[in-house]
């Protein structure tokens, strides 16, 4: 089953403090959530990859920010089961096919799709999907591009994910809305799960 069709949002999530992956983990997955993209973007990540691949089992956790092929192999070794970058390079993407997980790699054009659909990759993430044209640009990619499939994320919101989710050629879409900075900080699961559960019903 192909990721995008898991969930209708990914819940993209900058984890500071590793403590926290479990409880909030659970409180995604209870919310109706189970896909969750946990970014390399602090010390804590591997870890709360680790954590939540081991003790949350209906999880399914992934890496996202991957920039290079070093932060491939510590997600894949830290448990990671998929891999979200935010733009793709030939070397990234040639790791990316090597690392045995699934993956999206980000593109934000039509030139750098049809880069990855050279290389045979349908399903991507759009990013930044807000400031690179959002919508309309997505509905123009449907045309010329109607075989490839998206996780646009980047900006998108409980109001303005529904615009995203009707469109064909978009599978899910991904956000940090669901794991507010202060709900983490105060361990909030309840509202966590409460964002998680609004956005769950959103397909
Ligand atoms: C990402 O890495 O996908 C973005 O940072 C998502 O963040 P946003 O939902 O806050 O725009």
């Amino acid at each position: 089953m192909s990721l995008l069709d898991l969930a209708p949002v990914i819940p993209v999530v900058v984890i500071e403090d590793a403590e926290t992956a479990v409880p909030l983990a659970r409180a995604l997955v209870a919310g109706g959530l189970p896909v969750i993209e946990v970014t390399l973007r602090t010390p804590a990540a591997r870890e709360a990859i680790a954590r939540i691949a081991d003790e949350v089992p209906e999880a399914t956790v992934g890496a996202g920010t991957i920039r290079t092929t070093d932060d491939i192999s510590a997600s894949v070794a830290a448990g990671a089961r998929f891999l979200v970058s935010p733009g793709t390079t030939l070397s990234l993407v040639e790791a990316l096919d090597s690392s045995g997980v699934p993956y999206l790699p980000g593109a934000a054009t039509v030139s750098e799709v049809m880069a990855l659909v050279e290389r045979g990759i349908k399903e991507l993430k759009f990013f930044p999907a807000e400031a690179a044209g959002g919508v309309p640009y997505l509905k123009a990619m449907a045309g010329p591009l109607p075989d490839v499939r998206f996780c646009p994320t980047g900006g998108i919101r409980v109001n303005t994910a529904p615009d995203y989710l009707a469109l064909p050629n978009v599978g899910c879409v991904g956000g940090t809305w669901l794991t507010p900075a202060d709900a983490m900080a105060a361990g909030d699961w309840a509202r966590v799960e409460k964002l998680a559960s609004e956005a769950a019903a959103l397909r």
